[in-house]
């Protein structure tokens, strides 16, 4: 498949869609994933969240409150009342340029609805959010996984070692990331590269604090490099000198043409 393609050593750089082309369309919804597809994306990347009656949605805050009309925590709310918002008029009032009047009343989306619409026509990049507040989150995106047979199309990141370690016990080789974010100049250790050698495939960490140095010590301990979120041609451009395996970036079509360029 073009995921396992783009995780072995001759392959291309990989493009990941954050939250979908979420530059051009209000983030995390079918719309915002399906232009990332037509951008030719090799992933388009998803949070995880848990509604109160156990339905894993796509959200990156814990919260609707910045990105649909309404308010309140996903975790007390039932999966009737997410679908009771809407998540994309936000998107028009804060992006006049990118606003589209199909965007108003775009619907939260289920991870299930995600894998209906777009099956093995993509790769996911599934995030595991707050998984110590979710507990069994895991067992339940692999219950999808399985059931829409796209083991072959799945990657899995997360800022929580213990929920990628979990997965790894299910599974040999599914590409693992493990998330880092760092608010100072990134330093990783050697023994911290090792131990997370030991069951993840890669690193993901925030772009403006990491350097060549650092991606060559990660690529170094055979592990892959995504920086995120990377949405200046300038950046990427960099990203590229560095020899990063692949960007996470809101706008793909961008990241596209600097990958062409080469
Ligand atoms: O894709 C990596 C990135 O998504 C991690 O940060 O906060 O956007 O989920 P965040
Ligand atoms: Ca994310």
């Amino acid at each position: 498949s073009s995921l396992r393609r783009a995780f072995s050593s001759e392959s291309k750089i990989a493009t990941v869609a954050h939250r979908g082309a979420s530059g051009y369309a209000p983030e995390s919804t079918l719309a915002a994933y399906r232009l990332g597809i037509r951008m030719k994306a090799d992933y388009i990347e998803i949070d995880l969240q848990e509604t109160k009656d156990g339905e894993l949605i796509a959200l990156h805050d814990e919260t609707v409150n910045r990105t649909t009309n309404g308010s309140g925590r996903v975790k007390n709310m039932t999966l009737a009342e997410i679908k009771a918002l809407d998540a994309g008029s936000w998107f028009n009032e804060k992006h006049e340029i990118y606003a589209r009047e199909e965007y108003v009343n775009e619907k939260i989306p289920t991870l299930r609805e995600i894998f209906e619409a777009f099956g093995k026509g993509t790769n996911y990049m599934l995030e595991t959010k707050s998984p110590d507040e979710n507990p069994g989150m895991e067992e339940k995106m692999w219950a999808l996984v399985e059931e829409f047979d796209l083991i072959d199309h799945v990657a899995v990141q997360s800022f929580s070692q213990e929920s990628l370690i979990k997965i790894r016990e299910w599974n040999k080789d599914i590409p693992l990331f493990q998330l880092l974010w760092y608010n100072r100049p990134a330093y990783i250790s050697d023994a911290f590269l090792a131990e997370i050698g030991s069951y993840a495939n890669g690193v993901g960490a925030n772009f403006l604090r990491i350097d060549e140095s650092y991606v060559h010590k990660v690529k170094n301990a055979g592990l892959l490099m995504y920086p995120y979120t990377v949405n200046y041609q300038v950046n990427m451009d960099k990203a590229l000198r560095w020899g990063v395996d692949g960007v996470h970036t809101d706008y793909p079509d961008r990241f596209k043409e600097v990958i062409e360029e080469e």
